[in-house]
Protein backbone atom coordinates (compact mmCIF):
# COMPACT_ATOMS: atom_id res chain seq x y z
CA UNK A 1 0.00 0.00 0.00
CA UNK A 2 1.61 3.71 -1.21
CA UNK A 3 1.81 5.67 1.96
CA UNK A 4 0.45 9.26 0.64
CA UNK A 5 -2.24 10.19 -1.91
CA UNK A 6 -4.15 7.33 -0.84
CA UNK A 7 -8.56 8.05 -0.56
CA UNK A 8 -8.80 5.61 2.05
CA UNK A 9 -12.50 4.75 3.56
CA UNK A 10 -12.16 4.20 6.95
CA UNK A 11 -15.39 2.15 8.43
CA UNK A 12 -15.88 2.67 12.42
CA UNK A 13 -13.68 5.76 12.39
CA UNK A 14 -15.17 7.53 14.65
CA UNK A 15 -13.49 5.75 18.01
CA UNK A 16 -10.82 4.09 18.76
CA UNK A 17 -8.30 2.08 16.22
CA UNK A 18 -10.37 3.05 13.26
CA UNK A 19 -10.17 6.92 14.52
CA UNK A 20 -6.11 6.97 15.29
CA UNK A 21 -5.38 5.05 12.14
CA UNK A 22 -7.84 7.86 10.47
CA UNK A 23 -5.71 10.61 11.90
CA UNK A 24 -2.12 8.79 11.04
CA UNK A 25 -3.04 8.37 7.29
CA UNK A 26 -4.48 11.91 7.13
CA UNK A 27 -1.28 13.34 8.10
CA UNK A 28 0.72 11.00 6.02
CA UNK A 29 -1.13 13.14 3.09
CA UNK A 30 -4.13 10.88 2.53
CA UNK A 31 -7.44 12.02 1.83
CA UNK A 32 -9.65 10.21 4.94
CA UNK A 33 -13.22 9.34 4.53
CA UNK A 34 -15.04 7.97 8.54
CA UNK A 35 -17.87 6.50 8.53
CA UNK A 36 -20.19 5.35 11.39
CA UNK A 37 -23.42 5.47 12.79
CA UNK A 38 -22.62 7.97 15.57
CA UNK A 39 -22.85 11.09 14.00
CA UNK A 40 -20.99 13.28 17.11
CA UNK A 41 -18.09 9.92 17.19
CA UNK A 42 -17.43 10.55 13.60
CA UNK A 43 -17.47 14.44 13.18
CA UNK A 44 -14.92 14.64 16.65
CA UNK A 45 -12.18 12.36 14.58
CA UNK A 46 -12.30 14.81 11.67
CA UNK A 47 -12.55 17.68 13.12
CA UNK A 48 -9.51 20.11 13.02
CA UNK A 49 -8.70 17.58 10.08
CA UNK A 50 -8.86 19.38 7.14
CA UNK A 51 -9.02 16.61 4.49
CA UNK A 52 -11.12 14.12 6.84
CA UNK A 53 -14.51 13.39 6.23
CA UNK A 54 -17.51 12.36 8.27
CA UNK A 55 -19.97 10.16 6.36
CA UNK A 56 -23.39 8.29 8.31
CA UNK A 57 -22.71 4.15 7.62
CA UNK A 58 -24.73 1.26 9.40
CA UNK A 59 -22.95 -1.84 7.71
CA UNK A 60 -25.54 -3.84 9.50
CA UNK A 61 -28.04 -2.86 6.96
CA UNK A 62 -27.46 -3.94 3.48
CA UNK A 63 -29.97 -1.42 1.56
CA UNK A 64 -27.72 1.23 3.63
CA UNK A 65 -24.47 0.06 2.60
CA UNK A 66 -25.66 0.13 -1.35
CA UNK A 67 -26.89 3.80 -1.03
CA UNK A 68 -23.33 4.48 1.15
CA UNK A 69 -21.37 2.94 -1.74
CA UNK A 70 -22.68 5.22 -4.14
CA UNK A 71 -22.41 8.00 -2.18
CA UNK A 72 -18.58 7.98 -1.44
CA UNK A 73 -17.94 7.13 -5.30
CA UNK A 74 -19.78 9.75 -6.08
CA UNK A 75 -18.25 11.95 -3.87
CA UNK A 76 -14.90 10.91 -3.49
CA UNK A 77 -14.10 9.24 -7.24
CA UNK A 78 -10.34 8.83 -6.01
CA UNK A 79 -11.39 6.05 -3.56
CA UNK A 80 -8.80 3.61 -3.75
CA UNK A 81 -8.39 2.03 -0.34
CA UNK A 82 -10.98 0.36 2.11
CA UNK A 83 -10.30 -0.04 5.44
CA UNK A 84 -12.53 -2.70 6.83
CA UNK A 85 -12.44 -1.70 10.59
CA UNK A 86 -15.50 -1.52 12.25
CA UNK A 87 -17.20 -4.36 14.80
CA UNK A 88 -18.54 -5.15 17.77
CA UNK A 89 -17.67 -7.56 20.48
CA UNK A 90 -20.14 -8.93 22.97
CA UNK A 91 -19.15 -11.82 26.04
CA UNK A 92 -21.80 -14.74 25.76
CA UNK A 93 -22.31 -17.73 28.00
CA UNK A 94 -23.49 -20.22 25.66
CA UNK A 95 -23.93 -23.21 27.88
CA UNK A 96 -27.74 -22.41 28.12
CA UNK A 97 -30.11 -21.29 25.93
CA UNK A 98 -30.48 -17.62 25.47
CA UNK A 99 -31.16 -14.66 23.01
CA UNK A 100 -29.18 -14.68 19.67
CA UNK A 101 -29.88 -11.06 19.44
CA UNK A 102 -25.92 -9.68 20.51
CA UNK A 103 -24.59 -13.12 18.27
CA UNK A 104 -26.55 -12.00 15.32
CA UNK A 105 -25.86 -8.50 15.25
CA UNK A 106 -22.10 -9.52 15.42
CA UNK A 107 -22.26 -12.02 12.34
CA UNK A 108 -24.08 -9.16 10.38
CA UNK A 109 -21.56 -6.15 11.54
CA UNK A 110 -18.45 -8.08 11.92
CA UNK A 111 -18.55 -10.71 9.14
CA UNK A 112 -21.19 -9.76 6.76
CA UNK A 113 -20.18 -6.43 7.18
CA UNK A 114 -16.89 -6.28 5.29
CA UNK A 115 -18.80 -9.14 2.79
CA UNK A 116 -21.07 -6.79 1.87
CA UNK A 117 -19.14 -3.32 1.72
CA UNK A 118 -16.45 -5.25 -0.30
CA UNK A 119 -19.22 -6.25 -2.23
CA UNK A 120 -20.71 -2.84 -3.03
CA UNK A 121 -17.16 -1.09 -4.17
CA UNK A 122 -14.93 -4.15 -5.14
CA UNK A 123 -16.16 -3.01 -8.90
CA UNK A 124 -14.71 0.72 -8.47
CA UNK A 125 -11.77 -0.20 -6.61
CA UNK A 126 -9.96 -2.12 -9.56
CA UNK A 127 -10.49 0.97 -11.77
CA UNK A 128 -8.47 3.17 -9.25
CA UNK A 129 -4.47 3.07 -9.01
CA UNK A 130 -3.09 1.48 -6.48
CA UNK A 131 -6.25 -0.39 -4.56
CA UNK A 132 -6.49 -1.89 -1.34
CA UNK A 133 -8.56 -3.22 0.85
CA UNK A 134 -7.93 -3.65 4.80
CA UNK A 135 -9.56 -6.25 6.84
CA UNK A 136 -9.61 -6.01 10.39
CA UNK A 137 -9.67 -9.27 11.87
CA UNK A 138 -8.23 -10.10 15.90
CA UNK A 139 -5.82 -12.29 17.75
CA UNK A 140 -8.29 -14.04 18.49
CA UNK A 141 -9.49 -15.31 14.97
CA UNK A 142 -6.36 -17.23 15.95
CA UNK A 143 -6.99 -18.20 19.86
CA UNK A 144 -10.98 -17.71 20.49
CA UNK A 145 -11.62 -16.41 23.44
CA UNK A 146 -14.37 -18.75 25.07
CA UNK A 147 -16.12 -15.94 26.78
CA UNK A 148 -16.65 -14.53 23.16
CA UNK A 149 -17.22 -17.16 21.35
CA UNK A 150 -19.56 -15.71 18.16
CA UNK A 151 -17.21 -12.85 18.20
CA UNK A 152 -14.23 -14.83 17.93
CA UNK A 153 -15.70 -17.00 15.64
CA UNK A 154 -16.87 -13.94 13.10
CA UNK A 155 -12.70 -12.65 13.08
CA UNK A 156 -11.66 -16.26 12.46
CA UNK A 157 -14.21 -16.64 9.06
CA UNK A 158 -13.11 -12.98 8.25
CA UNK A 159 -9.80 -14.21 8.17
CA UNK A 160 -10.72 -17.06 5.88
CA UNK A 161 -12.63 -14.82 3.79
CA UNK A 162 -9.71 -12.39 3.72
CA UNK A 163 -7.36 -15.13 2.41
CA UNK A 164 -9.41 -15.93 -0.13
CA UNK A 165 -10.24 -12.24 -1.40
CA UNK A 166 -6.25 -12.25 -1.73
CA UNK A 167 -6.06 -14.96 -4.07
CA UNK A 168 -9.26 -13.69 -6.15
CA UNK A 169 -8.09 -10.34 -6.27
CA UNK A 170 -4.42 -11.20 -7.04
CA UNK A 171 -2.50 -8.86 -9.41
CA UNK A 172 -5.92 -6.75 -9.34
CA UNK A 173 -5.66 -5.14 -5.35
CA UNK A 174 -3.80 -5.86 -2.89
CA UNK A 175 -5.67 -7.24 0.52
CA UNK A 176 -4.15 -6.85 3.54
CA UNK A 177 -5.41 -8.48 6.97
CA UNK A 178 -5.06 -6.27 9.94
CA UNK A 179 -4.62 -8.65 13.50
CA UNK A 180 -4.97 -6.41 16.45
CA UNK A 181 -3.96 -7.71 19.84
CA UNK A 182 -6.03 -6.62 22.81
CA UNK A 183 -5.64 -2.83 22.72
CA UNK A 184 -6.94 -0.15 25.00
CA UNK A 185 -10.39 0.98 23.37
CA UNK A 186 -14.10 1.04 24.57
CA UNK A 187 -14.49 -2.29 22.07
CA UNK A 188 -15.76 -3.48 25.19
CA UNK A 189 -17.01 -1.60 28.18
CA UNK A 190 -14.13 -0.19 30.56
CA UNK A 191 -11.60 -1.97 28.49
CA UNK A 192 -9.74 1.40 27.55
CA UNK A 193 -8.40 1.00 30.94
CA UNK A 194 -7.97 -2.67 31.26
CA UNK A 195 -4.65 -4.11 32.11
CA UNK A 196 -3.20 -6.81 29.61
CA UNK A 197 -4.34 -4.90 26.84
CA UNK A 198 -1.77 -2.71 24.41
CA UNK A 199 -2.15 1.37 25.45
CA UNK A 200 -3.76 2.63 21.75
CA UNK A 201 -1.00 5.04 20.81
CA UNK A 202 1.33 2.33 21.11
CA UNK A 203 -0.33 0.18 18.97
CA UNK A 204 -0.94 2.39 16.40
CA UNK A 205 2.86 3.52 16.75
CA UNK A 206 3.89 -0.12 15.59
CA UNK A 207 0.90 -0.71 13.05
CA UNK A 208 2.49 2.28 11.21
CA UNK A 209 5.93 1.51 11.24
CA UNK A 210 4.28 -2.09 9.49
CA UNK A 211 2.57 -0.39 7.18
CA UNK A 212 5.97 2.17 5.94
CA UNK A 213 7.62 -1.33 5.03
CA UNK A 214 7.14 -2.14 0.94
CA UNK A 215 6.11 -3.78 -0.43
CA UNK A 216 3.62 -3.65 2.62
CA UNK A 217 2.91 -7.47 4.90
CA UNK A 218 -0.01 -9.22 3.69
CA UNK A 219 -0.77 -9.39 7.95
CA UNK A 220 0.15 -6.82 9.87
CA UNK A 221 0.66 -7.87 13.16
CA UNK A 222 2.69 -6.42 16.19
CA UNK A 223 4.60 -8.08 18.49
CA UNK A 224 2.33 -8.51 20.68
CA UNK A 225 -0.21 -10.36 18.98
CA UNK A 226 2.27 -12.85 17.61
CA UNK A 227 2.03 -15.22 19.46
CA UNK A 228 -1.87 -15.90 19.13
CA UNK A 229 -1.21 -16.06 15.43
CA UNK A 230 1.47 -18.24 15.35
CA UNK A 231 -0.37 -20.52 18.60
CA UNK A 232 -1.60 -23.63 16.19
CA UNK A 233 1.80 -24.02 14.49
CA UNK A 234 3.40 -23.61 17.83
CA UNK A 235 1.43 -25.99 19.91
CA UNK A 236 -0.07 -23.65 22.43
CA UNK A 237 -3.81 -22.84 21.35
CA UNK A 238 -5.09 -24.99 24.24
CA UNK A 239 -2.73 -23.09 26.97
CA UNK A 240 -3.69 -19.61 26.11
CA UNK A 241 -7.98 -20.52 25.44
CA UNK A 242 -7.17 -21.34 29.23
CA UNK A 243 -5.46 -18.55 29.80
CA UNK A 244 -8.42 -16.53 28.67
CA UNK A 245 -11.25 -18.35 30.09
CA UNK A 246 -9.60 -17.69 33.64
CA UNK A 247 -9.29 -13.67 32.66
N1 LIG B 1 -9.54 -3.16 20.74
C1 LIG B 1 -9.22 -4.45 20.66
O1 LIG B 1 -8.81 -5.07 21.65
C2 LIG B 1 -9.35 -5.17 19.36
C3 LIG B 1 -8.69 -6.40 19.22
C4 LIG B 1 -8.80 -7.09 18.03
C5 LIG B 1 -9.58 -6.58 17.01
N2 LIG B 1 -10.22 -5.39 17.17
C6 LIG B 1 -11.06 -4.91 16.07
O2 LIG B 1 -10.70 -3.60 15.72
C7 LIG B 1 -11.83 -2.95 15.15
C8 LIG B 1 -11.99 -1.60 15.83
O3 LIG B 1 -12.33 -1.80 17.18
P1 LIG B 1 -11.92 -0.78 18.35
O4 LIG B 1 -11.15 -1.53 19.33
O5 LIG B 1 -11.37 0.46 17.78
O6 LIG B 1 -13.34 -0.53 19.04
P2 LIG B 1 -14.36 0.69 18.95
O7 LIG B 1 -13.72 1.94 19.41
O8 LIG B 1 -15.61 0.22 19.62
O9 LIG B 1 -14.60 0.85 17.38
C9 LIG B 1 -15.55 0.10 16.66
C10 LIG B 1 -16.19 1.05 15.66
O10 LIG B 1 -17.09 0.31 14.85
C11 LIG B 1 -18.21 1.12 14.58
N3 LIG B 1 -19.37 0.28 14.30
C12 LIG B 1 -19.94 -0.66 15.08
N4 LIG B 1 -21.02 -1.16 14.51
C13 LIG B 1 -21.14 -0.52 13.31
C14 LIG B 1 -22.09 -0.59 12.26
N5 LIG B 1 -23.15 -1.41 12.30
N6 LIG B 1 -21.90 0.21 11.16
C15 LIG B 1 -20.84 1.05 11.10
N7 LIG B 1 -19.94 1.19 12.08
C16 LIG B 1 -20.09 0.40 13.19
C17 LIG B 1 -18.41 1.93 15.87
O11 LIG B 1 -19.04 3.18 15.59
P3 LIG B 1 -20.62 3.44 15.73
O12 LIG B 1 -21.07 2.70 16.97
O13 LIG B 1 -20.71 4.91 15.81
O14 LIG B 1 -21.22 2.92 14.48
C18 LIG B 1 -16.98 2.16 16.32
O15 LIG B 1 -16.49 3.42 15.88
C19 LIG B 1 -13.02 -3.89 15.34
O16 LIG B 1 -13.25 -4.61 14.17
C20 LIG B 1 -12.52 -4.83 16.43
O17 LIG B 1 -13.17 -6.07 16.38
C21 LIG B 1 -10.11 -4.67 18.31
Amino acid sequence: MKLSGNTILITGGGSGIGRELARRWHDLGNTVIVAGRTRDAREETAQGYDNIHAMTLDVAQPGEVERFAKEVVERFPELNAVFNNAGIMKYEDITASRDLGDATAEVTINLLGPIRLTDALVDHLKTRDNPVIVNVTSGLAFVPQPKAATYSATKAALHSYTLSLRQQLKGSIEVIELVPPGVQTELTPGQSEREGYMPLDAYIEEVMTLFQQQPTPEEVCVEFVRPFRNAEKDGKVGEFMEMLANR
